[in-house]
């Protein structure tokens, strides 16, 4: 089973590479079952039903979340979408699913998502928060992606090989700059510390450089806006024994697009 691991789409600017990169790279047809992070899609907080019914256009199968999950006031509608979860590790009785059972070209496929404890805001113990829903994903399918929504690289580290030989691909998320380390673990769990994100590569991390800038100047909270100056997909492909769950490869890809100067929405 081939699968694609699209990095957090960053506002217009990401939402535009990444149809291009379907179109030129013909995705849809490589991949059996593609996954993207939409946490930052609508102007790079949250997701909105407009900017969901805009990405479903492209066919792709499940979208995760993370920290911006419930940024705009929509999100709450918008998890009601089967395709989409958010974070498994909130507390009981949030709205929306922490994971899902979809199918694919290639069999079941199960995708959890996951929120980071360290330098993040808290919430449930994201390693607990697998164990518990291990055997419940395990019984519908041997695949089993997760998307670690999280900012240290070492707990992403501790995850990947706590999950080792249970999970077919631990794929980070969330820093937005994506780390060269993809690679099989020992028993078999495809991984890597970030993926990286879809959007502006000129900015800081998908924003525009000079309100970052002053906010570390001044400490003062600013509005970061959507940068659009080259934009690029990142992510990652990972081939799966669909038969054992267990990861045969993992690779990365990019798709860099021209400039693009339209206004934020
Ligand atoms: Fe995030």
């Amino acid at each position: 089973m081939k699968i694609l691991f699209i990095g957090d789409i960053v506002g217009r600017a990401g939402r535009g590479i990444l149809k291009d990169a379907f179109r030129y790279l013909n995705l849809r047809s490589k991949y059996d079952f593609i996954i993207a992070n939409a946490e930052n899609a609508a102007g790079g907080f949250g997701i909105t039903n407009k900017v969901l019914d805009e990405l479903l256009q492209l066919q792709i199968d499940c979208f995760t979340m993370g920290n911006h999950t419930f940024d705009k006031k929509e999100a709450e509608q918008v998890l009601l979408n089967d395709r989409v979860i958010r974070p498994a590790n909130l507390p009981p009785g949030v709205v929306g699913a922490g994971y899902g059972i979809f199918n694919s070209r290639s069999g079941k496929v199960a995708v959890v998502n996951l929120l980071g404890r360290i330098f993040m805001q808290p919430v449930d113990c994201p390693f607990r928060s697998f164990d518990s829903l291990y055997n419940l994903m395990k019984r519908e399918s041997n695949v089993i992606i997760v998307d670690f929504h999280a900012e240290a690289t070492s707990e992403k580290n501790a995850l990947g090989y706590y999950l080792d030989g249970r999970a077919s691909a631990v794929i980070g998320t969330h820093t937005h700059v994506p780390t060269d380390d993809c690679k099989i673990l020992p028993n078999k769990t495809a991984y890597v510390t970030d993926v990286g994100m879809t959007g502006s590569s000129a900015g800081i991390i998908g924003f525009k450089k000079d309100s970052i800038i002053q906010k570390f100047l001044t400490c003062i909270p600013k509005k970061f806006e959507v940068d659009f100056e080259e934009p690029q997909l990142q992510a990652v492909a990972v081939e799966i024994d669909e038969a054992t769950g267990m990861a045969r490869s993992i690779e990365r890809v990019f798709y860099p697009g021209k400039n693009c100067c339209e206004k934020e929405s």
